[in-house]
């Protein structure tokens, strides 16, 4: 592929799609099944450069992962919806004692999920490995899971004072803590959950805010002594050599709601849309993005809601709808959708009135500052923007035109701008898109398929 697209205006997007598995499940499921004892069944694995990178980080950890990917590849199902290419994984946990130490240095790419989980577990097995990552990763900040593991007895060290990777750890028995953190992050509460499966005692973890709880629903599922209560989560250590297991498991992976929300703003914005987006994940804690629209006016129909593997699912029907208002969006807001602040940007910029986004600085931390990518690439586009050290505001009702945009290597920034395109004069050249095989490869054909 390219690595740049050259996109104009739609006319209208329909049809039927299914966008591809969820990544955070896709990366816990390999986590969690590699840390049971016996054969786990993943069905629906996101084939992406991501949870590839997890999977591969546990075949070096010595376990056996079978994959069987499905034939087909970005095409229509039977049912001709639009969908992705899956696969299906065989893996063959060792137990929560049975990772063997990494012969070489464990590379986790762009993903943030991969390095901050895989932390929480190597610090509590019995020996020596190494993580890193791509240039983007090696900025992000580690000191949020490093500090609270070092309070359970880890020892872990990392460059520039314990900040960046790569983090070196030589894991050994941990100790239960009680630890407040101080920004939501569901990799860090995820991360000192597993560090707490290999701890003495009871882990208590206290967010700030909810954060996606997918770790708590797998790890309840697979019998871990695991209690929520509101945000608070305390986990039971699972003893030594010996003591309790993990069960496996046997999971469907639903389509990931991140993924789809860029299919959800482009229907709403390109009049005369129609599309129905099928078997998405519905997690309250990830469907901020579904009450924000609808409080700009959006009319979004939740059909056929089933509970799939522990995790609530729908069908997403959304048209084109004129006369979007602008929002205010505070704090509060941030953890529900933070992987859909960039399309959210895409919507306002559309929407009557100023939009106001604060309390985001976690945004800067992302895979790129997604502040800054939002802000300077809406502007080369035409629309009237202000910058604040935590979010931005947009001016609505833009008249936005083509420009050079770039991705910064960022899947978000390159699919939001994909989908601004499709709502903007002229040509739209995008710089950087072969980031979108971070989440989701086969983009460009649906978005292609529904558009055409
Ligand atoms: C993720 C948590 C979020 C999210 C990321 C995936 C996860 O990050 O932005 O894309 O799978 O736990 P933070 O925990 O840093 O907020």
């Amino acid at each position: 592929m390219s690595d740049r697209i050259e996109l104009k205006k739609a006319k209208k997007l329909k049809g039927r799609i299914i966008p591809p598995p969820d990544k955070s499940i896709s990366h816990r499921a390999i986590m969690l099944a590699a840390i049971a004892k016996g054969k786990s069944i993943v069905k629906d694995f996101l084939t992406a450069e991501d949870p590839i990178g997890t999977m591969n980080a546990f075949r070096k950890l010595g376990i056996k992962i079978e994959e069987v990917r499905s034939q087909k590849s970005e095409v229509r199902s039977k049912n001709s919806e639009l969908s992705t290419q899956n696969s299906k994984l065989v893996i063959h946990g060792k137990g929560i004692h049975g990772l063997k130490e990494p012969e070489d240095i464990i590379d986790c790419g762009n993903s943030g999920t991969t390095v901050r989980l895989l932390s929480g577990i190597l610090a509590g097995n019995p020996f020596f490995s190494v993580l890193t990552g791509d240039n983007s990763l090696k900025q992000r900040p580690m000191a949020r899971v490093i500090n609270p593991l070092k309070e359970m007895g880890a020892e872990i060290s990392a460059r520039d004072s314990d900040k960046y990777l790569p983090i070196a750890i030589k894991g050994r028995k941990l100790k239960a803590i009680d630890y407040t953190m101080p920004v939501a992050s569901a990799q860090v509460k995820s991360c000192l959950m597993l560090a707490g499966l290999y701890a003495d005692g009871i882990t208590t973890i206290t967010e700030p805010q909810k954060s996606r709880d997918h770790t708590e629903r797998m790890l309840k599922s697979m019998g871990a002594d695991i209690e929520t209560d509101g945000l608070k989560v305390r986990v039971k250590g699972l003893g030594g050599p010996g003591g309790k297991e993990l069960n496996p498991v046997d999971i469907t992976v639903p389509a990931d709601f991140s993924s789809a929300a860029f299919f959800i703003v482009a229907a709403l914005l390109v009049e005369s849309s129609d599309v129905m987006i099928k078997n998405v994940g519905i997690n309250p804690t990830r469907t901020g993005l579904l009450d924000v629209l609808r409080s700009m006016g959006a009319e979004i129909r939740l059909l056929n809601t089933r509970d799939v593997s522990g995790e609530p699912v729908a069908d997403i029907h959304c048209k084109g709808a004129s006369g979007l208002r602008a929002v205010n969006i505070t704090q509060e807001n941030i953890p529900a959708l933070i992987d859909e602040f960039p399309i959210l940007c895409i919507a306002a910029a559309k929407a009557d009135g100023i939009t106001t986004i604060r309390g985001a600085e976690e945004l800067r931390v992302k895979e790129s500052d997604r502040i800054k990518a939002m802000a300077s690439g809406l502007r080369k586009m035409g629309a009237e923007v202000e910058e604040f050290r935590d979010g931005l505001s947009i001016k609505g009702n833009a008249r936005l035109k083509g420009a050079v945009i770039e991705s910064y290597g960022d899947h978000r920034i390159a699919m939001a701008f994909s989908i601004a395109a499709l709502v903007a004069g002229g040509t739209t050249k995008i710089n950087g898109i072969s980031a979108v095989n971070i989440s989701f490869p086969g983009f460009y054909k649906m978005l292609k398929g529904l558009t055409k």
